[in-house]
């Protein structure tokens, strides 16, 4: 597939900005590019933007955005010496998963954003992320936590914040995802 991807991060937040793609930029407040440090490795991939995220125009500013924060601090890491992105960037309407055909028309958007940050290191929160972005064959509960290498990147899916705040017994889990992504880190020597 040959995609014409844009070189420029503001021009292409700006394209990105005024998508009319799919049908869920008819309901949007703001689309929900992403944020971080665009020089970062590490790209974290959520499922699309919430109610907050919506009004707020950034991603995982709501509850399970916060406990993504403090699973960042117990690895000393923070939101701004990673980037976060969605893989759709308009919220789905009453916060339903978003459609194979909304992910598809979407998707592009975040390979472009993959091509200009070029990460070592892709994370993706839960299951929607992880079967976009790692293998459709993929089941969480039972490959979380297990880096893949494709083409000289690492993807490591994880459970979704959302999923964890749900059913917090799983709270361990994700944390020791969280420590395979640290020793990973170390391993591959990124500069943070
Ligand atoms: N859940 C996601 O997957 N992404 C967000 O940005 C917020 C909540």
């Amino acid at each position: 597939m040959s995609i014409n991807f844009i070189n420029n991060w503001k021009e292409l937040e700006i394209k990105c900005k005024n998508c009319t793609r799919c049908e869920l930029s008819k309901t949007r407040t703001n689309v929900v590019f992403g944020y971080g440090n665009v020089n970062s490795k590490i790209l974290f991939v959520g499922e699309g933007p919430g109610f907050h995220e919506d009004i707020q125009g950034k991603p995982f500013v709501g509850r399970s955005g916060k406990l993504l924060d403090s699973l960042l601090e117990e690895i000393n890491l923070t939101r701004e010496k990673i980037y976060i992105a969605n893989i759709v960037k308009c919220r789905p309407p009453e916060n339903r998963d978003p459609l194979p055909e909304e992910q598809e028309l979407c998707i592009n958007w975040l390979r472009n954003q993959f091509y200009i940050i070029k990460p070592k290191i892709v994370v993706a929160l839960g299951r929607i992320a992880a079967l976009k972005i790692i293998s459709p064959n993929l089941k969480i509960t039972k490959d979380h936590g297990i880096f893949l290498l494709k083409k000289q990147t690492w993807f490591m899916p994880t459970l979704h914040p959302a999923a964890v705040l749900r059913n917090i017994s799983k709270k361990p889990d994700v944390q020791s995802d969280f420590q395979k992504l640290k020793s990973k880190i170390i391993e591959l020597d990124i500069i943070i």
